[in-house]
């Protein structure tokens, strides 16, 4: 084995490691990045972030890659969307400039925390915005918290890259019509954690949402994009309610290279029914095969892998997402940075 720690016990999970990032805005300026070892963080009682749920976060991962060096991927895009939630939130946005130097530092502190290459984990970065201080009435904060920590992970839905099973969810919603969807902020996630514990009660690895205003189209999993495949084109949903994910849009890419014409629309539920080949997608997912959608308002299931093994393309996409991150083939897009400094 290379060099770093045995990836292959770590699930999606949170894992100790040795510092953390922070930077602090007040006065409408960020001020000088500090590095802490401390996993807690002093918090005003009545900061907007506890009181009305002024949070943003992001997910991103540095790969441990075939020649040892570190990698991260489209690390820009992480910070185009934070800046994003930032402002549907009424937070200030943290500088491109600042979230790439906040990630590099945070991975070099914790280099040793980074998976060998070859077990499929990866160093997770998790960076937060939260307004900090104190407000009782509905207001936004003045001063906020930009922070950066990082974990070791495996992957997200347990059975890797193998089938997993998911159930459509009509009694809830994850977003409004207008409302956060398109942001990733903490409140979208807490509203989603009814509807996944009863897709995991009734078995499922996860719930996927239709759109919340007709009920119609496939919007994404809790945590995951949602992509099918039929016959040779990559079929997406376009949602003003999902989160715009950086695999996808990577994967419509590779799609294309690798012979799929691609479509983002919007997808009827009933068109399950003509996919050959169903996966989520996102940092943590990775590209995760899903074997059967089951829609409860119909009773119909929707089988897409008989023999809980991933599809063709599926396996392709992956594949080649895979060798891009983890440095086993050439990088013609220009997707990832290479650390040479560690
Ligand atoms: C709700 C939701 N959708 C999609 C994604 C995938 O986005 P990305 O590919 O940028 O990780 C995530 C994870 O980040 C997510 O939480």
């Amino acid at each position: 084995m290379g060099k770093g720690i045995d990836g292959s016990k770590f699930r999606f999970a949170y894992y100790k490691t040795d510092y953390n990032a922070r930077c602090y805005y007040s006065n409408g300026k960020w001020g000088e990045i500090e590095i802490s070892d401390s996993e807690f963080i002093p918090i005003h009682m009545a900061a907007t972030c506890l009181q009305y749920g002024q949070e943003a976060f992001e997910g991103v991962k540095a790969y441990r890659g075939k020649d040892d060096s570190i990698r991260v991927f489209r690390l820009e895009k992480n910070a185009e969307r934070l800046q994003s939630s930032c402002r549907g939130l009424m937070m200030p946005e943290v500088p491109t400039e600042l979230f790439c130097d906040v990630a590099h530092q945070v991975v070099k502190l914790n280099e040793r925390w980074i998976p060998a290459y070859g077990s499929g984990a990866a160093l997770y970065l998790r960076p937060l915005v939260l307004g900090m201080s104190p407000q009782v009435g509905v207001h936004y904060a003045k001063e906020y918290l930009f922070v950066m920590f990082a974990t070791p992970v495996g992957p997200y839905f347990i059975n890797g890259f193998a089938t997993n099973d998911m159930m459509i969810i009509r009694d809830y919603d994850r977003a409004a019509p207008l409302g956060t969807g398109q942001f990733k902020v903490g409140a979208n996630y807490a509203g989603s954690l009814r509807a996944n514990e009863v897709a995991r009660n009734m078995g499922y690895a996860c719930e996927i949402y239709l759109d919340p205003k007709e009920k119609k189209y496939l919007d994404e999993c809790g945590g995951a994009n949602v992509f099918g495949i039929k016959g040779d084109t990559y079929v997406t949903p376009l949602s003003d309610t999902i989160l715009p994910s950086i695999t996808n849009m990577s994967l419509q890419v590779i799609a294309r290279d690798i012979g799929l014409k691609v479509e983002c629309r919007p997808i009827l539920v009933e068109e399950l029914a003509d996919f050959d080949e169903f996966c989520a997608c996102g940092t943590g997912a990775i590209v995760s095969p899903v074997g059967k959608v089951f829609d409860p308002g119909t009773g119909v299931t929707y089988q897409f892998s008989k023999d809980g093994k991933p599809g063709k393309w599926s396996k392709a996409l992956y594949d080649r997402l895979l060798a891009i991150q983890f440095g086993e083939i050439a990088d013609s897009y220009n997707w990832v940075k290479v650390y040479d400094d560690l």
